[in-house]
């Protein structure tokens, strides 16, 4: 095998469906309708910026309306969801999303519960959170896990019967992967454990994982002696970590110590070039359905 065989390139897989929703874009404008897609950022936080402006980037690439809404730090939670109320009344936006975190005072899960359901594009809706737990595939799914399960699909990895052992209980990963995975359906049907903080002893959940998923925010937390040779690791993890040899003294690794754990397993997603392209190709597969939706 050589190194790089059993890489799932998340870059590849990404432009593979966003080629496929120019078809779904083309159709929508035979009819009339441009896909359109509202982002909201409140205050400087760099990452946020950095995420926002490629999601801006792929909706130019694909011919989806844009346009960002750059609010300042100390912005209320009431002009926050006047901005909204606004959006969720203009019919050009299909699509609206708040870019977390926010800052302090307000009050997340208000933000989250005003944004119509319908225009939903990251599925934290109270609404679409309670359709994902019941198995109602009419919802919005989280973009981050619904990428992770993509990848996996499309990469051949069976996820029917799998042990799958998810590492981080976040509300946007770790709770809706467990969700999505632990369905009775297609490409689900996984025993799912969440591991977490408390958790006694992750190393024994990981050692007999067919799936790990790998969320928790903690730099390199994996390393190849919880992996069981051939199983599946797919890396969600964004940490910043000091390097004194770069120019910023600092770069980004992943929760998984891929160098020591890429020869041992069976399938391994590169960080960076793994889920975070996933992420923004299914923000871009949601913005489209909604789109649709309107037609119906
Ligand atoms: N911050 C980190 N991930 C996400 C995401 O998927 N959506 C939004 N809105 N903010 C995020």
């Amino acid at each position: 095998m050589t190194p790089a065989a059993n890489l799932i390139d998340g870059r590849f897989i990404a432009a593979q469906i966003q080629s496929e929703l120019t078809h779904r874009l083309a159709a929508l404008k035979a009819r009339g309708v441009q896909a359109g897609l509202a982002f909201v950022r409140v205050g400087e936080d760099p990452a946020s910026k950095v995420y926002v402006g490629r999601k801006e980037k792929a909706c130019a690439e694909l011919g989806i309306f844009s346009e960002t809404h750059v609010l300042p730090e100390a912005t209320s939670e009431a002009d926050l969801l006047t901005l909204l109320a606004r959006l969720n009344a203009d019919a050009r936006v299909h699509g609206i999303l708040v870019q977390a975190p926010l800052p302090k005072p307000i009050r997340q899960e208000i933000v989250y519960a005003t944004v119509l359901p319908t225009k939903d594009v990251d599925g934290f809706h109270p609404v679409n959170v309670g359709k994902l737990m019941l198995g109602d595939e009419t919802g919005f799914q989280p973009c981050t896990p619904a990428g992770v399960r993509e990848l996996l699909v499309r990469a051949g990895v069976k996820i029917d019967g799998a042990e799958v052992v998810i590492l981080g209980r976040g509300n946007i990963v770790g709770k809706p992967m467990a969700a999505m995975l632990c369905q009775k359906g297609r490409a689900a049907n996984a025993t799912v454990t969440i591991c977490h903080s408390a958790t006694r002893d992750i190393k024994a959940h990981c050692r007999r994982a067919d799936i790990i998923i790998a969320a928790m925010g903690v730099a390199e937390f994996v390393k190849a002696d919880m992996v069981k040779p051939g199983a599946a690791v797919m890396d969600v993890g964004v940490n910043r970590v000091p390097d004194a040899t770069s120019k910023t003294g600092t770069k980004l690794v992943g929760d998984v110590d891929f160098a020591s754990v890429q020869p041992i397993a069976g399938r391994i997603t590169p960080n960076p070039g793994g889920v975070g392209p996933m992420t923004i190709a299914m923000l871009m597969q949601n913005t489209v359905r909604a789109a649709e939706l309107t037609l119906r």
